[in-house]
């Protein structure tokens, strides 16, 4: 019988299957839920700074650069899951579940990271998950900027607690490789590849613009966790596009420590993880892997350029380009 179990930013976990930061981990009920399904670990909803404005009456000026966000802060949208509201919720799943809790954190400035990480890990959240919205989109701004805006709150972050921090990001950043090993090497212990955006479609009888719900992409998952495994120090977590088991062991062989699943518990509800959980199982049964060590990362860019002679199949990762692909 194949040992499922794994470490995740140093936490125990019995598997590595976690539900990620979404509407189904918001109280210690649905918590409770994911627990008896079989998840490893569970990623809070994420709680957004406006929230803390509003408790901590904080100047709205310092929303100027962002509207939206003062707009739904202002309509009330985020006051039903107020800051202590999920302290609440994670002491209270404390006492219900042995499963890991890590806590989310989506913020727009600078100021209220920390204090929002010493009170969850206060409340006795594992972990803590590092939303960090930042799209490059100005002409005049160049990457360093993102990353150092990275660096900066992951730095101020780890200043305030002892727990774990990962942080979540986006693949459209520049030089994704460089900045998470700027975070590894800054303490970072896992990073969560990826979080989506909304996607943007346009009417061409009415001429507008309007917002799809966003997806996660497999393929994008598995090429940038294939590409990082092993060659920077923390974690790889993937977020994005599983559909099934397979899918699970296709993101492990690319070198992802755990794997956070959400639309698909949409979809089918959370009595799936033990489906997937299965197909892990008699996949590493059959190909003998006794513990997820032993094929973790096997067709990482890392091992594969290793074992072949160039770059072998390892190519298949960077191969972005069509050429080949359509030419005889
Ligand atoms: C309804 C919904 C709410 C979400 N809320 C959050 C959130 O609060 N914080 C976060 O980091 N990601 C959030 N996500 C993104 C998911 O955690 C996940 O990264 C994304 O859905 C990709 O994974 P999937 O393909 O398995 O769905 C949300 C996703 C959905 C569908």
């Amino acid at each position: 019988m194949p040992d499922l179990s794994t470490d995740y930013m140093g936490l125990k976990l019995k598997n590595p299957l976690i539900v990620s930061s979404c509407d189904l981990v918001k109280t210690p009920e649905d918590i409770e839920k994911c627990a008896v399904a079989g998840a490893g670990a569970v990623v809070l909803k994420s709680i957004f700074e406006e929230q803390f404005i509003i408790e901590a009456d904080i100047d709205n000026s310092a929303f100027s650069g962002y509207p939206e966000a003062l707009d739904y802060m202002q309509s009330g949208g985020l006051m039903e899951y107020a800051p202590n509201a999920m302290c609440d919720v994670i002491t209270e799943a404390k006492k219900r579940v042995d499963i890991p809790i890590i806590a989310s954190i989506n913020c727009q400035t600078d100021k209220l990271w920390p204090s929002f990480a010493q009170q969850v890990q206060d409340a006795g959240a594992d972990g803590l998950e590092l939303n960090i919205y930042a799209m490059p989109f100005e002409i005049g701004k160049p990457g360093t900027f993102f990353e150092d805006h990275h660096l900066k709150i992951m730095r101020e972050v780890k200043k305030s607690v002892s727990v774990p921090v990962s942080v979540k990001l986006t693949p459209e950043i520049t030089s994704l490789p460089h900045l998470v090993h700027r975070l590894a090497d800054e303490g970072c212990e896992a990073v969560v590849l990826f979080n989506w955006f909304m996607r943007v479609d346009i009417n061409i009888e009415k001429l507008t613009t309007r917002s799809l719900k966003g997806a996660g992409d497999l393929s994008t998952c598995i090429k940038w966790v294939a590409l990082l495994a092993d060659r920077v120090a923390c974690d790889i977590a993937s977020s994005g596009g599983v559909r099934n088991g397979e899918d699970v062991v296709k993101l492990l062989l690319a070198g992802a420590q755990i794997v956070q699943i959400c639309s698909l518990f949409y979809q089918k509800g959370l009595s799936v993880i033990s489906e997937l959980l299965n197909t892990v199982d008699r996949w590493m049964a059959d190909k003998k892997f006794p513990v997820l060590d032993d094929l973790r990362g096997e067709l990482s860019f890392k091992k594969q350029e290793l074992q072949f002679t160039g770059l072998g199949e390892s190519g298949a990762y960077f191969r972005n380009q069509y050429l080949k692909t359509y030419t005889k």
